[in-house]
Formats: C-alpha cells, sequence, structure tokens
C-alpha cells in the first residue's frame, strides 16, 4: 500500500462539489486516512508550492490556494500516487479526459479542482507538512 496527499481546491470547496469528489475517491478504491477542512494563509501556500516559487504563476497559485476553504485528504491505495494522478486529469481542464475529477470540476489551469502529489517523495513531504502522524493511525 502507498499514500498520496490531495486537496480538493478552494474552487471545488467553494462550488459545493466535495461531496461528489469524496464520493468518486470512495469509488475508485482509496482508503481515506486522513482529511481536514483548513483556510491556508499566503504563507502556508507558499510554503506548500515552494517547488513552484521562481515560476511566473507562482503569486497567481498561492493567492488562489489561500482564497478560500480547502480540504487537505491522505489517500491510500495500490500504487496511490499515480491512481490519484490519473483520476486528477491533467493539469489543464481543456485537456484532461473524460471522466477525470479536472474535467468535470476544473475550471481553467489555475482553477482545477484538484491537487495530488507527483511522486512518492513528494508525498512524504506533503503528508508531514499537514498532518501530523497522529491523525494517521
Ligand atoms: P498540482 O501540483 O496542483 O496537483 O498540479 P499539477 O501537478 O498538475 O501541476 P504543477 O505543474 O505542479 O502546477 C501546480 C499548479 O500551478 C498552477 N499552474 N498554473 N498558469 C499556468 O501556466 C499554470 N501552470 C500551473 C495550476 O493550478 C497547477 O495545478
Ligand atoms: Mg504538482
Amino acid at each position: 500500500m502507498e499514500r498520496t496527499f490531495a486537496i480538493i481546491k478552494p474552487d471545488a470547496f467553494a462550488a459545493g462539489s466535495a461531496g461528489k469528489i469524496l464520493a468518486r475517491i470512495y469509488q475508485e478504491g482509496f482508503k481515506v486516512v486522513g482529511l481536514k477542512k483548513l483556510f491556508l494563509s499566503k504563507r502556508e501556500a507558499e510554503g506548500f508550492y515552494h517547488v513552484h516559487r521562481e515560476r511566473p504563476f507562482f503569486g497567481e497559485l498561492t493567492d488562489f490556494m489561500s482564497s478560500g476553504g480547502c480540504i487537505a485528504m491522505v489517500l491510500e491505495a495500490d500504487v496511490a500516487v499515480k491512481k490519484w494522478r490519473d483520476l486528477m486529469g491533467a493539469t489543464n481542464p481543456g485537456e484532461a479526459a473524460e471522466g477525470t475529477l479536472r474535467k468535470e470540476f476544473g475550471a481553467s489551469i489555475g482553477e482545477n479542482a484538484v491537487h495530488g502529489s507527483d511522486a512518492p517523495e513528494t508525498a512524504a513531504f506533503e503528508i508531514s507538512y499537514f498532518f501530523a502522524g497522529l491523525e494517521l493511525l
């Protein structure tokens, strides 16, 4: 079993899509090991996405991620990292395949409904950024 880190981003949370997204997560066979609702500060969002700090979209991205509530989750499954990335779909919802979450719930490359770790090492950092071990028993 592997763990990955996921966020229902502020656009999807504000739209009331969290329930539908969670239903898909269970349907696809993930175990939800951790889950909490948060409202990230700008600084917390910057720390989370620090790998992108030199990118031109960093300001926009961290403004968006701190613009409203979101839901942070730890998901467990066989090859969870890839399985969750596949369910999310392409970064740009316009290029996301039919049946993916970003196709259904994403509006633009900036507001794309969900986040997922891109590798097991990234997942380890992201999980520990949001959750203490005691919250994942
Ligand atoms: P995420 O980290 O949120 O799961 O998304 P991702 O791996 O599919 O994409 P990544 O390259 O890590 O980019 C992180 C987030 O930055 C925003 N972005 N905007 N305006 C742009 O060209 C642009 N490119 C990326 C997206 O919201 C993306 O999810
Ligand atoms: Mg990424």
